[in-house]
């Protein structure tokens, strides 16, 4: 009776300890992360006594709101972010350093972004390390990962038709100032094109927070993107 009350906890918990311990190393390998944050190092600090340089700190950055560093000075896109909900999570960070402008078009993080999964995962994994309670953390493989900022080749070659996007636009404008101001709901116009499409899809993809602009640019099609990130871009002629 006891054996088999043994064994019956043994496949009951086995099975689970395993797959425990595989997702809590399939985040990344952070030696190497080590040294891809080598790209990161002349910008952020991180470790003990860590303080804030070109960019804040990255202690503890999991789980944190962006933009919250108490202490440095953020860019408006930024604060923006974080006051709608943007969270550092594995997903979202994955997304801002692929390309920090899907995610946050106004960042002054000038960086092109890291293009490989791995390299991110690495530099994540290394990161968490420096996270108050590593244990804590929603770990999962980049490649469970649904989203992908990084749009495909075909979208980006759609060559939008600036009459069709005047057209939608007035779904845009009654929020939107055409003449570029900025009261609060941000300027979208003379914008590269493809920022503005990938701003969009990262709303679509619901990577952005926002519910409304969710919603709006769920509604459009990729043609219909293309077709506004071609009016927008070129109102002044
Ligand atoms: C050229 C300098 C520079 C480099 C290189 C750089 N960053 Fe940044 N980073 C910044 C700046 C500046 C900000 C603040 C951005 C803003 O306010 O829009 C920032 C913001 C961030 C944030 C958001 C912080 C917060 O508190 O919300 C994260 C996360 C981040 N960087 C991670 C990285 C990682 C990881 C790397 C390397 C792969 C990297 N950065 C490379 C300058 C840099
Ligand atoms: C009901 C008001 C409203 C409507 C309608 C609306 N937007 Fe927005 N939009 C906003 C707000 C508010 C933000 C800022 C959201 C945020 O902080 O992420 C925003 C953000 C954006 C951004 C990102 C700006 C940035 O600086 O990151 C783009 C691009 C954009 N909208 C395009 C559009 C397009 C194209 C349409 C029409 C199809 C549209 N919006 C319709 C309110 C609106």
């Amino acid at each position: 009776m006891t054996r088999f009350f043994a064994l019956l906890v043994a496949a009951a918990i086995l099975p689970w300890a395993a797959v425990a311990e595989e997702t809590a190393d399939a985040i990344g390998d952070p030696t190497r992360g080590t040294k891809i944050y080598s790209k990161c190092s002349g910008c952020h600090l991180v470790g003990p006594n860590a303080t804030d340089r070109i960019g804040p700190h990255l202690n503890g950055i999991f789980g944190r709101a962006a933009g919250a560093h108490e202490g440095y000075r953020y860019s408006k896109s930024m604060t923006r972010a974080g006051n709608d909900g943007l969270v550092w999570d594995l997903e979202t960070l994955d997304a801002y350093l692929e390309n920090p402008r899907a995610l946050v078009s106004g960042t002054r993080m000038s960086f092109r972004g890291l293009k490989q999964a791995q390299d991110r995962a690495d530099v994540l994994a290394y990161l968490r390390t420096y996270s108050d309670n590593p244990a804590n953390i929603p770990e999962a493989e980049p490649t469970a990962r649904k989203h992908e900022v990084e749009l495909t080749p075909e979208i980006l070659a759609i060559v939008g038709d600036p009459e069709y996007g005047e057209y939608l636009s007035s779904e845009c404008t009654t929020c939107h100032q055409s003449d570029g101001g900025d009261d609060g709901i941000p300027s979208i116009v003379y914008w590269p094109e493809e920022d503005f499409v990938v701003a969009m899809h990262a709303y679509k993809r619901k990577l952005r927070p926002h519910p409304v602009m969710q919603m709006m640019a769920g509604r459009l099609s990729d043609e219909e993107i293309a077709a506004l990130a071609a009016y927008f871009g070129r109102l002044a002629n």
